[in-house]
């Protein structure tokens, strides 16, 4: 069952009330739908992320998640973090299932974990052992952990950043394909433009310093969402435009409004 998000006026600080992360952040998506969430370094993307999660709770403002207050991790909900941590005394398939011990799956974990496994094309490392995986092998064996349970939500915190073009551009197909199938509410974490526009059916475009939401992109393609397609151009774009009035860069010689509305606060 798919299920939606709720962010709504979420404000939060770290060190000191004075220096807030994250400020008035107001955020909704619907059940089964895809976020992309871009912004600089630093603007409090993870923050959020962790928030959703139920892993943080916003100094003021709440988290919704299915309509609950989201108060604590849920194994129906899962994150991927940015540095995704592997257990290097197990081998891959079981760190995949581990991913479905922990949801309390008992009966195929084994046969469960090496499906996913192929879906991220690793069957064939299944008894290796992570440290024996490159850096990009070790974040699919990551990802395949956080799909492999069918959550109704999944948080991806920048999970193909160590990848090939190629490896990527496989990757980001077969999410979606995963999503699209169980109705899995998505947001993930990016720094790449053109990815955002390939998994999002919305953009939020963040400013930093302190966070904010500087508008929320609706992505107008259809699928498949593919670099070279006709209007895939034209949404980067956009979403260039917007990411550098988010700067408030002054070397950005680009000030004007965007063509489409750009809801703030959506
Ligand atoms: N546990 C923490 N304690 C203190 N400050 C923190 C903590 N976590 C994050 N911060 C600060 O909050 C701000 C936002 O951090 P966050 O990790 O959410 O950024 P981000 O947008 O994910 O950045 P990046 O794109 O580099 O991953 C940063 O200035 C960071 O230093
Ligand atoms: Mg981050």
């Amino acid at each position: 069952m798919s299920i939606n998000i709720r962010i709504a006026g979420v404000s939060h600080w770290f060190a000191s009330p004075e220096d807030p992360v994250l400020d008035g952040v107001n955020l909704n998506l619907d059940a089964g739908q895809t976020l992309s969430i871009v912004g600089e370094s630093g603007c409090g993307k993870s923050t959020l992320l962790h928030m959703i999660a139920g892993m943080l709770q916003p100094r003021t403002g709440r988290v919704y998640v299915g309509g609950q207050p989201a108060l604590a991790p849920n194994p129906r909900w899962n994150i991927m973090f940015q540095r995704s941590a592997l257990y290097p005394w197990l081998t891959v398939v079981k760190n995949v299932a581990l991913g479905l011990e922990f949801a309390g799956i008992r009966k195929g974990r084994r046969a469960r974990a090496l499906a996913m496994l192929e879906r991220v094309g690793l069957a064939d490392r299944a008894d290796a052992h992570p440290q024996d995986l490159s850096g990009g092998q070790q974040q699919r064996v990551a990802l395949a952990r956080s799909l492999v349970v069918s959550p109704s939500v999944i948080l991806l915190d920048e999970p193909f950043s160590a990848l090939d073009t190629f490896t990527r551009s496989d990757l980001q197909a077969e999410v979606l394909s995963i999503v699209a199938e169980q109705g899995i509410t998505l947001v993930q974490v990016t720094h790449d433009l053109d990815e955002a526009v390939i998994m999002g059916d919305r953009i939020a475009v963040m400013e930093r310093h302190p966070g904010r939401i500087h508008g929320v992109i609706e992505n107008r393609m259809p699928a498949p969402r593919q670099p070279g397609r006709p209007g895939f151009a034209e949404m980067r774009d956009e979403l260039l435009a917007a990411f550098g009035r988010a700067r408030r860069n002054p070397l950005s010689t680009d000030t004007r409004p965007s063509q489409a509305p750009v809801a703030v606060n959506a």
